[in-house]
């Protein structure tokens, strides 16, 4: 889909269909009351809009939309009203949602090309960016694996104008705003794509492919370490969860360096890296300690963060950001079989800290125990984490809200101002010693596995023991990485979470506040 700004009145848009973003008070009066362009659609219709609105009881509420056919009275064939809720509370978030909800019906109806109205609010920029993110996330669907005709779309959303309101020139600000969604869209679809691939598809060697892939691309530097470095690396940890799988794990390394930049080493002499780490568990059947079957269905996603985490760096890779970016990933599979690892055993970490094995399915921690303590040997500036690590974070917080931890004040408060900005919810969860004590061993330093309640708070403990005093946030995104039904401008499946905040965020650094 392409994307435009433009400019012109709603009623002489000659396309497919023409998205209308209405707040409830611009229904609440009448026509008469109405917003001028809403009112010149009114009455280009002949009253319908109003009338329609009045009879179907479409009153703009947020999530809800009416369709109305034009039958030649306008250029545009069809036209779609999206509720943005009450005009007092709007945030672009409204807008993205409306503007997927858009995409969809597009898609749905054929729609090659399609205008949006931009809502006649202050923060127009912010606009533009939620309306062509909505629209381009909104537009995405997983149908690699449909062979039928039916479920293919009979023609693709070609062109998308986004229409400023009335006297809103186009400016050097707008265009920004517009490149920017139409990146991190880019990269948030890849990533998606990465994580509905089933795990048949996408094993721990095609994901650092891809990676690779991605990296060339984006002129990144790139390197896999396979089996035997990690062993040398001494991260028995990580080497414990994969030892089960038929196929061997991949340490993955992506970085961007700003011109002129060396290796690791000279990384570390000069600006501090931004540096990420995803979970990259291809499957998770559980291990030994498996899971059943309706919980493990899903796990093929459970390599989510990893994808967020290279989805930033694709954004990366254009940002082009006068500091170093790495990101690295532990991808492997977490199986059952003659080798895998058991409950009881125990494990020696990077750092030399002993784990002992309580459950095979707590693998994610032990991953990220040893790839965060490797990536923290590049003294990073801020270290952030993307984990589908545990199930209690979906209990406590649901699939729309990112649980995030970490002891910084300084680090936690960046990532989430980078979150808001973006419309990716996240709350702060808290790491608490009172809970410390269930992380004991008998016989190794620590246990993968601490009580059941409070078990993200458990799992974002275990992690703390691996970055020492750095700036460190962990962000589990069991619940958010994909979403059980349509919503907004999310397909049911991967919703690509994270990407937009690490790519914010990494943003939010090249021009810090005064
Ligand atoms: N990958 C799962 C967490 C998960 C659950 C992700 C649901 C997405 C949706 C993780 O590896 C896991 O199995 N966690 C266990 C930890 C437990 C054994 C302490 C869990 O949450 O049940
Ligand atoms: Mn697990
Ligand atoms: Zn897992």
């Amino acid at each position: 889909m392409k994307l435009a700004l433009a400019s012109g009145d709603l009623t002489l848009q000659k396309c497919d269909l023409l998205l209308v973003p209405v707040f409830e008070s611009d229904l609440a009066g009448g026509a008469k009351k109405a917003p001028a362009p809403l009112a010149a659609l009114d009455a280009a219709l002949g009253g319908l809009v109003f009338r329609v609105a009045a009879e179907e009881q479409f009153r703009g509420k947020a999530d809800s939309s009416l369709t109305l056919q034009s039958h030649e009275r306008l250029p545009a064939a069809r036209v779609l009203l999206l509720g943005l809720g009450a005009r007092q509370s709007f945030a672009p978030e409204a807008l993205r949602m409306a503007a997927g909800k858009g995409a969809k019906a597009a898609r749905r109806v054929g729609a090659a090309t399609v205008a949006l109205a931009l809502p006649d609010v202050r923060e127009i920029a912010g606009c533009v960016e939620a309306a062509a993110e909505g629209l381009l996330l909104g537009a995405y669907r997983f149908d690699r694996y449909k062979t039928g005709e039916k479920d293919k779309p009979a023609r693709e959303t070609r062109q998308a104008n986004l229409l400023l309101p009335a006297k809103t020139p186009k400016s050097r600000e707008l265009a920004d705003a517009l490149a920017w969604a139409e990146r991190v869209c880019e990269a948030t679809n890849w990533a998606r794509d990465l994580v509905n691939e089933p795990a048949n598809q996408l094993g721990p060697t095609d994901l650092a492919l891809a990676a690779r892939q991605m990296a060339v691309d984006g002129k990144l530097k790139f390197e896999a370490l396979d089996q035997d470095k990690i062993e040398a690396l001494r991260m028995g940890l990580f080497m414990g969860v994969a030892q089960g799988s038929a196929e061997g794990p991949q340490l993955v390394h992506v970085w961007y360096e700003p011109a002129g930049g060396g290796g690791k080493k000279q990384a570390k002499a000069k600006t501090k890296p931004v540096v990420l780490v995803g979970k990259a568990i291809t499957f998770d059947s559980g291990g030994l300690s498996l899971k059943p079957t309706d919980g493990m269905v899903e796990m093929k996603t459970d390599m989510a963060g990893a994808a967020a985490v290279l989805g930033a760096m694709k954004v990366v890779a254009q940002l082009q950001p006068p500091f170093p970016v790495h990101a690295f990933l532990g991808a492997c599979e977490n199986m059952p079989s003659g080798r895998a690892y058991r409950p009881g055993d125990v494990l020696v970490s990077r750092l030399g800290k002993t784990v002992e094995i309580t459950n095979t399915d707590a693998e994610g921690r032990l991953v990220l125990g040893d790839v965060l303590a490797w990536a923290n040997e590049l003294e990073p500036a801020i270290l952030v984490d993307v984990a589908t690590l545990t199930g209690a974070c979906v209990v406590a917080l649901g699939n729309y809200i990112t649980g995030v931890f970490g002891t910084d004040d300084a680090a936690v408060w960046e990532v989430l101002e980078a979150a808001k900005g973006c419309g990716e919810e996240m709350w702060r969860l808290p790491i608490s010693d009172l809970q410390r004590e269930s992380l004991k061993s008998e016989i190794a330093d620590l246990k993968n596995t601490g009580d059941r309640w409070g078990g993200a708070i458990n799992a974002a403990m275990f992690l703390r023991e691996f970055v020492g005093q750095t700036p460190w946030v962990h962000l589990d995104i069991a619940g958010t990485s994909t979403s059980p039904k349509e919503r907004g401008y999310y397909a049911k499946g991967a919703t690509g979470h994270g990407v937009r905040t690490l790519a914010a965020l990494v943003r939010a650094r090249m021009a810090p506040k005064a």
